[in-house]
């Protein structure tokens, strides 16, 4: 397994390109199921979760292409679809239960495995189950996989969610573009990830309205075509990138960056002292003058402070002058990234869903562990910011949703390099 080692830095400065969003694009691959033409997806991350999500689409009967180095996925699923979405995939990556609305409103049936459990929390599925079972589905669990009929296909309904869910917002969505009727979604997610969805759906020839707000209304169509759609930008490698400067002092811009994707987030940067800049290619950020200050944080949906900046935002209050408290909604059990930056010097409680971090003037340099994939870019700015070395082992989390960040690192002068595992 490779490992990451990174040396507490001065200031940075220069650019960072921010790929097409992983969650995005994650979302939009199972949407060539629902059509026999081929999708096009442009500005696509290449990054291990997307490989899997590949992986699952040929094991279903789709065919992959990337062109471009990956950059752009042309699928199709013109042939024969396998109904089943088998353990052995679905387990590596939770994202895989967004096969079972697109199968099902264009099979009519599915059988997916659920996915198990997850370092971030329990994570069930009784939203998605509840969603689908709304648009007139029939799922039983057998076995550890979700065996899900329709009788005659589905058919349009007004549904309203217990919480805002992300996946099942995406898997609602899928099946009722080809439902009879008209749908409705209520108490929807509005993440820029399902205003994503429906932009490419839409360009497939769905009707849908509404996306971006908590109300979502699908007038169904028979049959949806090809379509080329490029991948919005990842609004948390953006936040992650921005983070930097903000640890390490000097000015970075982060390119194809916009507010809009991260507002809430620039709302605690401005509080915290860091100052960011709308310009023609991006967001330039910067440290203002002295010391990180403490603010609080709460995690919420969208537009809400983003869980996935989390772990992210914790290491930079943990040098922060003063005491912030970041409390946790979205996921339990997400601050296991506490413990390894306490490794490195941080003073932190954690009392179930609030973690109440105490700034020092200066993080030091350890071995700490990656524990998933946005903890373990927190250790990696951590690093920067401390005294010393930092090595990062179990990276293979960073790998899921971060593409080259050694490189783009390095390009604004971060002291970090790559350690190849055995
Ligand atoms: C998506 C993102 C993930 C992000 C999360 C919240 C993808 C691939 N992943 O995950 O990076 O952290 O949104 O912004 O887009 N829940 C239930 N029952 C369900 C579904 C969810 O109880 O049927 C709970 C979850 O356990 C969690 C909360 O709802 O506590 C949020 O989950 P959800 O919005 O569904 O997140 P994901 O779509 O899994």
């Amino acid at each position: 397994m490779d490992s990451i080692i990174v040396r507490g830095n001065g200031p940075l400065s220069g650019q960072i390109p921010i790929a097409g969003a992983k969650n995005a694009c994650l979302a939009l691959m199972p949407a060539t199921l629902l059509s026999e033409e081929p999708l096009t997806l442009t500005n696509a991350p290449r990054l291990s979760d997307i490989r899997t999500m590949r992986q699952l689409l040929a094991s279903l009967g789709a065919e992959v292409t990337e062109l471009q180095e990956g950059k752009v996925l042309a699928t199709s699923c013109h042939g024969a679809i396998n109904p089943v979405a088998d353990y052995d995939i679905v387990r590596k990556m939770r994202a895989s239960n967004l096969v079972l609305g697109p199968l099902l409103a264009r099979l009519g049936h599915a059988v997916v495995s659920l996915p198990g459990g997850c370092a971030i929390g329990a994570r069930p599925m009784d939203i998605h189950i509840d969603a689908l079972t709304a648009l007139g589905a029939e799922i039983e669990l057998k076995e550890g996989y979700l065996h899900a009929k329709t009788r005659g296909g589905l058919k349009g309904a007004v549904h309203e969610m217990r919480f805002a869910s992300v996946g099942a917002t995406e898997n609602f969505l899928m099946a009722a573009v080809l439902a009879k009727g008209t749908s409705v979604l209520k108490n929807a997610a509005r993440e820029p990830e399902i205003v994503d969805l429906a932009q490419c759906l839409r360009a497939m020839g769905a009707e849908i309205e509404g996306e971006g707000t908590s109300t979502i209304t699908i007038q169904g169509v028979d049959r949806l075509h090809g379509a080329t759609h490029p991948v919005v930008t990842d609004r948390i490698e953006l936040g992650t990138y921005m983070l930097a400067p903000a640890i390490c002092g000097g000015e970075v811009e982060c390119l194809g960056g916009k507010i809009a994707l991260v507002e809430s987030f620039c709302e605690k940067l401005d509080a915290a002292g860091i100052s960011v800049e709308e310009t023609a290619t991006g967001l330039k950020v910067k440290r203002k003058n002295g010391r990180v200050k403490a603010v609080d944080v709460v995690t919420e949906p969208f537009p809400g402070f983003p869980t996935d900046l989390q772990a992210q935002m914790m290491a930079l209050l943990a040098t922060a002058e003063g005491t912030s408290v970041l409390e946790e909604k979205i996921f339990e059990n997400r601050f296991m990234h506490a413990p390894e930056l306490m490794r490195m010097g941080a003073r932190i409680e954690v009392h179930g869903g609030h973690a109440t971090v105490h700034g020092v003037e200066k993080l030091k340099g350890a071995p700490v562990m990656a524990t998933d994939l946005r903890a373990s870019v927190s250790l990696i700015l951590a690093g920067l910011a401390a005294e010393g070395e930092t090595m990062v082992s179990r990276v293979y989390h960073l790998d899921r949703g971060y593409e080259r960040v050694e490189e783009k690192l390095r390009a604004v002068g971060a002291h970090i390099e790559r350690v190849q595992g055995e």
